[in-house]
């Protein structure tokens, strides 16, 4: 059923903890974005349908199971999810990347698009958004619209951390849509930023700041 997945995973809770750390450096908090993504996807992909083929062994026929036909694409929104790709690659290498650019105008609300290039079968593919923070969903929501407007009828979000408006902001508009995050945070401050967070999950990754 579409809704909220919270991973409560060992691992994941603790490469969140230290991503959490003001003092992890970018070197560290990018690789512990990576890693935290190739952990989410295993779960994100838990309901891929399989196919039954028959493949031969060195001692016989086995009937044995294949991801069927239908194709993931990854769809980071720049820049903070550019840093969970790697991550995702790593356990599905076939994977189309579309990118979808936004940007927080000034006062830290609306969403600015800039950029779009979606792959051009990705009607056919199941896609899974991939952003390291869900503050207010409007970069999300955005990006839902974009993916339904191109035909998408399978659309997951995976997110590190998520604030509770940000959930309920997606899940209101987009109930069909199911939300993989690492940890519900207590809520967002007078900046939209998630609180207690990661902090800028973009400057800390790049170092821009
Ligand atoms: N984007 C971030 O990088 N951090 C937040 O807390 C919210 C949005």
């Amino acid at each position: 059923m579409a809704g909220l997945h919270l991973i409560e995973h060992p691992l994941i809770q603790h490469k969140i903890s230290l991503m959490r750390d003001k003092n992890t450096g970018a070197k560290e908090f990018r690789e512990l974005v990576s890693e935290t993504a190739t952990l989410m996807c295993y779960e994100a992909t838990r309901d891929l349908p399989l196919k039954e083929v028959e493949i031969e062994t060195p001692l016989a026929i086995a009937k044995t199971k294949v991801i069927s036909s239908r194709k993931i694409a990854f769809i980071p929104i720049l820049r903070a999810g550019l840093g969970m790709v790697e991550g995702v690659t790593a356990l599905v290498p076939a994977a189309k990347i579309g990118h979808i650019g936004m940007f927080r105008d000034s006062n830290h609300k609306d969403v600015v698009k800039y950029y779009s290039k979606l792959p051009e079968d990705i009607a056919e593919r199941h896609t899974i958004i991939v952003d390291p923070m869900l503050a207010t969903g409007n970069s999300i929501n955005n990006a839902i619209d974009e993916l339904k407007n191109a035909g998408v009828t399978n659309i997951k979000v995976m997110c590190i951390v998520a604030s509770p408006e940000g959930i309920d902001a997606v899940l209101t508009k987009h109930p069909d849509v199911d939300i993989y995050c690492g940890a519900k945070d207590k809520g967002l401050n007078d900046e939209n930023y998630i609180v207690p967070g990661l902090g800028d999950a973009g400057d800390r990754m790049f170092g821009t700041k």
